[in-house]
């Protein structure tokens, strides 16, 4: 039986901030696919706690902004990416209320009753300028944001759906300018795969936290766009800066749940189990330093004390006002038997942003005409060696209504060529699962244990060494067996793991996120240096 193939005017790929955004803007110029592997709300914007950097208030300003967001890129920012999203984006926050988000406000004291932006801090801030829903600005974004979305007749949902492999004119044998032509995609309801084409293709497909065995993430955040945008020939650029959130709270029964800079934003102070403060000796700006110095020093404390976690502090504040203010955290809490009001939260670093990505400018477009990428898959050159907190969801806004004005602009330009059905060949069902749930831990354990804070670069080719066994041994079992959802995010775990090593590999020096005991200090001559890796023409052997 003939694969099934469905055509569309826009083929968006993910539901989070960036997608969902983007989709707002194409929906009323044509046919719209938006494709998730999962639920529609299951994003990782669905999960953010802190917010969204922007620039509101009279004591703050674009350059202040921008100054703060190049201070935390090491050198590393482009800073044209960096003014346009930083200067843009409160018109896009403007929009976002529009549809129906709403920001936390407080009374502006003795203004009779006037509010303003209960505007939150986080390390790097020279301002207070996090815009947030109290401590789960994501979930409440996600919401406005799908309630807008439903309401347009134009959009067809494709849930359950998981994206394999980009289709594109190269892998047809075309030899004229790359243009992408859409997506083959495993329809997880019925086991088949589908094609879907359009000749506008969004990728916002989030990161790949899941590559580490400790992260933030949700369990969806596996790498799939950079993957696929990889095996596309399309370059990917800085997959060596991955940084890690320093507080994620640590018990055996909490899985991946962040505890919000916020915190310490509000005079959370992290301390060892001894109670006594340390990060007086590692940052003049202590428990609010920039992230990765946060990171690494945590790791440093728990590797001198032999202890498998810190402790973060905020009981000096208010019951109240600590309720109020971080509800979700409280609740979280108290679930696992801590209450925030009275007793220290266990927190450890885990993995928690891709600071780099498939290279892109602003408007999102990648090396191949009508593939765009916006969001955390992408590398614009606004993080540069170390991202800000809570500016990524300001640079989905910006980058996701700048690539939909362009794909509005560009649409139906193509005929699209006559596009061959997935190709089964003599895949059966697979025999022996326990090669996947094998390889998924094996794989994430090694990046956590050799390409983790603190890396040498003895240990990164370590890492090489097993990740390539690893990849073969998935590609086989990818060639053999008919596809699941399970097995194609393992295969592109190993994809991600491969580029963040080779990057890392590549970078000889200590420069933001990426931290070497082999070259602990950064060189001046790779201050402008992204590291890139593409793939070499050629097509796979299956699809
Ligand atoms: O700590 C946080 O709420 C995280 C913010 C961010 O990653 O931008």
């Amino acid at each position: 039986m003939a694969s099934k193939h469905r055509h569309f005017d826009f083929l968006v790929l993910g539901s989070g901030i960036g997608g969902l955004f983007y989709t707002l803007k194409v929906a009323p110029h044509g046919r719209v696919a938006v494709i998730t592997k999962k639920h529609r709300a299951e994003s990782n914007t669905n999960y953010a706690q802190g917010g969204i950097a922007a620039v509101t208030s009279k004591e703050d300003s674009v350059e202040m902004h921008v100054a703060d967001t190049l201070n935390a890129g090491a050198g590393l920012c482009k800073e044209a990416v960096v003014r346009a999203i930083v200067e843009e984006g409160p018109a896009r926050v403007a929009e976002l209320m529009a549809l129906g988000m709403e920001f936390s406000e407080r009374e502006i004291p003795g203004a009779d009753g006037t509010r303003e932006f209960d505007l939150g801090k986080e390390g790097g801030h020279s301002k207070r300028r996090i815009l947030h829903a109290k401590d789960a600005t994501g979930r409440a974004i996600e919401s406005s944001l799908l309630n807008a979305v439903n309401s347009h007749g134009t959009v067809e949902w494709f849930e359950d759906h998981f994206a394999i492999n980009l289709i594109t004119t190269a892998k047809l044998g075309d030899t004229g300018p790359n243009r992408c032509l859409g997506v083959y995609v495993l329809n997880q309801l019925t086991g088949e795969v589908e094609t879907f084409s359009a000749d506008q293709v969004l990728l916002a497909t989030g990161g790949c936290g899941k590559v580490y065995l400790y992260t933030t993430n949700p369990d969806i955040a596996t790498g799939d766009g950079v993957a696929m945008a990889y095996r596309a020939g399309v370059p990917v650029a800085n997959m060596e800066f991955i940084q890690f959130h320093p507080t994620c709270l640590y018990h055996p029964r909490a899985k991946s749940f962040l505890v919000t800079e916020a915190v310490r934003g509000e005079g959370g102070v992290l301390t060892g189990l001894d109670g006594q403060q340390f990060m007086d000796r590692y940052h003049e700006l202590k428990s609010l330093a920039p992230r990765d110095i946060v990171a690494r020093a945590i790791d440093a404390e728990m590797k001198k004390t032999g202890s498998a976690c810190v402790h973060l502090d905020i009981t000096h504040k208010p019951a109240p006002f600590l309720i109020e203010r971080f509800p979700n955290i409280y609740q979280n809490c108290l679930r696992f038997g801590i209450d925030i009001t009275k007793e220290p939260i266990p927190v450890v670093p885990a993995a928690h942003y891709q600071c780099g990505g498939v290279v892109t400018n602003l408007d999102g477009e990648t090396g191949i005409d009508g593939l765009y990428a916006v969001g955390e898959v992408a590398c614009t050159g606004l993080h540069g060696a170390n991202r800000l907190a809570s500016n990524s969801l300001l640079e989905a806004l910006v980058c996701a209504e700048r690539a939909a004005r362009l794909a509005v602009a560009r649409r139906g330009a193509h005929a699209c060529p006559e596009i061959p059905g997935w190709r089964r060949g003599n895949a059966h069902d697979p025999d022996e699962l326990v090669v996947v749930s094998h390889n998924w831990d094996e794989l994430r354990r090694t990046m956590w244990d050799y390409v983790g804070i603190v890396r040498t670069t003895k240990r990164l080719e370590r890492a090489r060494k097993r990740i390539e066994l690893l990849r073969e041994e998935i590609q086989q079992y990818y060639w053999d067996f008919n596809v699941t959802s399970d097995l194609l995010e393992l295969r592109n775990l190993a994809t991600v793991a491969e580029l963040i090593v080779e990057c890392a590999l590549q970078r000889n020096e200590s420069r933001g996120l990426h931290y070497t005991l082999d070259h602990p200090n950064p060189d001046p001559a790779l201050a402008q240096h992204d590291t890139r890796v593409q793939r070499p023409e050629g097509v796979s052997p299956r699809n």
